[in-house]
């Protein structure tokens, strides 16, 4: 169960009364959502990017393929990375695509948990309005999709990005397609607000584990290649603040760079349906230990001194393991 609250309005209140102190607050905090560990405190989820076809290009054989791990593991959610209907996003909230892109394709019971999503730029070419609709949480109510939110389960906490309004590319008159800004007037202030209330939440975690969600990669070998935007403006923020991966889509593969700055892994996994085999740039290999270019997804599991991270193809086969650990340190 997610139980979401509001509680930036609370906090300023009893602010105002006890210290006087709400001019401190400029933003309002992101949205958080409580989702509980397993009871040994531990954690697992998958990560699927980049799929809504109506069951094409593999999606189905996908879907059942996180079916069968996500029983094994024991999944507690899965976190879409974006990029959840093609090609032009929802045209409204009732937009059947939903049905047969979503719940029609996710059938395996071990994926009937919250589905925890951002939008892609893909997303933003339909009605990007609509995906946030409570009226789609009502068809289906694994669907939890917002444009900057945070999962919080004590264990990790997850902190979900708005990306594609940081990308330039989109703002131009050069831009073959159309996006719909409604919901964000100024862009400026959208990106400010958004890059500070994420530092904020950031530095204000004290979960085990720090995972920053997208749509667009930090780091990519793939088409589209490294985002000079988040390089630029999102990516120092996860560095100072201790986040251990960041995960993406929107390069159709399966990857996983490490940072060479720091701790940081960079996971992208944005094969859910097409995939472009061969389509590798590869300008910056910097850290690459694995890449894919066909379909799959990618699997979590957490618990408090340990990371186990999985990629697997169409098959269900596994490609590519990495392991973190840290050290427990003696609670006083
Ligand atoms: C589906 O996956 C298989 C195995 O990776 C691949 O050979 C095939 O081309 C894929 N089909 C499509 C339509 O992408």
């Amino acid at each position: 169960m997610a139980i979401p609250y509001k509680n930036s309005r609370t906090l300023c209140f009893f602010l105002i009364l006890s210290f006087g102190l709400c001019l401190v607050i400029t933003s309002a905090e992101l949205e958080r959502f409580e989702h509980p560990t397993k009871e040994d405190g531990s954690l697992s989820f998958l990560v699927l990017g980049d799929w809504g076809r109506r069951g094409a290009f593999n999606q189905s054989q996908v879907a059942f393929q996180m079916g069968k791990v996500g029983e094994k593991l024991d999944i507690d959610f899965v976190v879409s990375t974006g990029d959840n209907f093609y090609d032009n996003g929802l045209a409204s909230e009732h937009d059947t695509a939903f049905e047969e892109s979503f719940t029609k394709i996710y059938t395996a019971k071990s994926l009937q948990k919250q589905w925890y999503s951002v939008l892609g730029n893909h997303d933003y070419r339909g009605d990007a309005e609509a995906q946030l609709s409570p009226l789609l949480r009502k068809i289906d109510s694994r669907w939890t999709c917002l444009r900057s939110f945070i999962v919080n389960t004590e264990l990790a906490e997850i902190f979900f990005v708005d990306t594609s309004p940081l990308v330039n590319k989109y703002f131009t008159n050069t831009e073959d397609h159309t996006y719909d800004w409604r919901g964000i007037t100024s862009r400026k202030d959208y990106i400010a607000t958004l890059l500070k209330d994420v530092e904020l939440a950031l530095k204000k975690s004290s979960a085990k584990w720090k995972i920053v969600v997208g749509h667009h990669a930090i780091r990519s070998v793939g088409h589209h290649g490294d985002t000079e935007e988040l390089i630029k403006q999102l990516l120092p923020i996860l560095q100072a603040n201790d986040v251990d991966f960041y995960m993406n889509g929107h390069d159709h593969c399966l990857e996983h760079i490490s940072d060479i700055e720091s701790p940081i892994q960079f996971l992208t996994s944005g094969a859910g349906s097409k995939a472009w085999r061969g389509d590798i740039k590869g300008l910056n290999k910097e850290g690459l230990n694995f890449f894919y270019d066909g379909q799959g997804f990618m699997s979590v599991q957490l618990n408090p001194t340990d990371a186990e991270i999985a990629f697997y193809d169409v098959f269900g086969k596994v490609l590519h393991r990495s392991h973190s650990s840290k050290q427990l340190h003696p609670s006083i």
